[in-house]
């Protein structure tokens, strides 16, 4: 399967069309923003890792018998994925306390919390991605009650699923981004699943191993990247 059309160009990825109208190849690009874009550089073999990594993560998510949108992984840099309608909402999954959780509540970084944590954000670049309820969600027509209720579920299943996925690898999975999509099967788990978008520590060093090295200048960044691509593709 080929890259036909470009359709969308985002920060860190590229979707084209293929020879099949349900099917798409999301590109995964080394680029890296922060903060709304305002912090930019690259992270040297970024796609390389960000695709097999998440690759990896939605097959074992797949065997599990979560719906996703991914179908193969195609080249070092290319996943094959069905086409789908993605929901306008980035939905944070938390298990500790991090990032703007801290900011906003004033509670340390790290402290684990008792249950798992949904928040959903509007996803508005414009906007700066501002967080929403679910009242905001149902009357602005982004997605239904219906399909918040589904989401919430999937995305506690995931998280079931993920934490013990990265502990055996010494991984504690801090918090995370997931976006879904509509599609003729349902909904489904899309996007990617990679240290782009999760907060992953080192469960002995407690050292970050994700995009925060970039996001706050914390040195070893393509170092860390690969560490993970180490820990979950080998
Ligand atoms: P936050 O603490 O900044 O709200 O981020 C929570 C998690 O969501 C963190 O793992 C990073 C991820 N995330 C994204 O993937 N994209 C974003 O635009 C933001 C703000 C967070
Ligand atoms: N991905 C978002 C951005 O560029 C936010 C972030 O990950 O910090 O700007």
């Amino acid at each position: 399967m080929k890259a036909l059309e470009k359709i969308y160009e985002g920060k860190a990825k590229i979707l084209y069309t293929t020879s099949e109208s349900n099917r798409l190849i999301q590109y995964f690009k080394d680029d890296a923003t922060a903060f709304n874009a305002q912090k930019k550089g690259t992270i040297v073999n970024k796609g390389v890792i960000n695709c097999a990594v998440s690759s990896e993560i939605f097959k074992f998510l797949e065997t599990k018998g979560i719906q996703t949108h991914f179908v193969e992984k195609l080249s070092d840099r290319e996943m094959l994925v069905k086409k789908v309608q993605i929901i306008p909402i980035e939905v944070v999954v938390r298990n500790a306390v991090a990032g703007s959780l801290a900011k906003r509540t004033g509670r340390p970084e790290g402290e684990k919390l008792s249950e798992t944590l949904v928040e959903w954000y509007y996803k508005d670049d414009a906007l700066g991605d501002p967080m929403v309820n679910r009242d905001h969600i149902r009357i602005f027509k982004w997605a239904s009650d219906a399909e918040m209720t589904e989401i919430e579920k999937k995305a506690k299943k995931i998280n079931t699923l993920l934490v013990p996925y990265f502990e055996t690898r010494g991984i504690q999975l801090v918090d995370y981004k997931l976006e879904f999509g509509r599609s003729p099967e349902g909904i489904l788990l899309a996007d990617e699943i990679t240290p782009d978008g999760c907060r992953l520590w080192d469960m002995k060093t407690k050292e970050k191993m994700d995009k925060d090295r970039f996001r706050f200048d914390l040195g070893k960044v393509e170092e860390s990247y690969q560490e993970i691509f180490k820990r979950i593709c080998k």
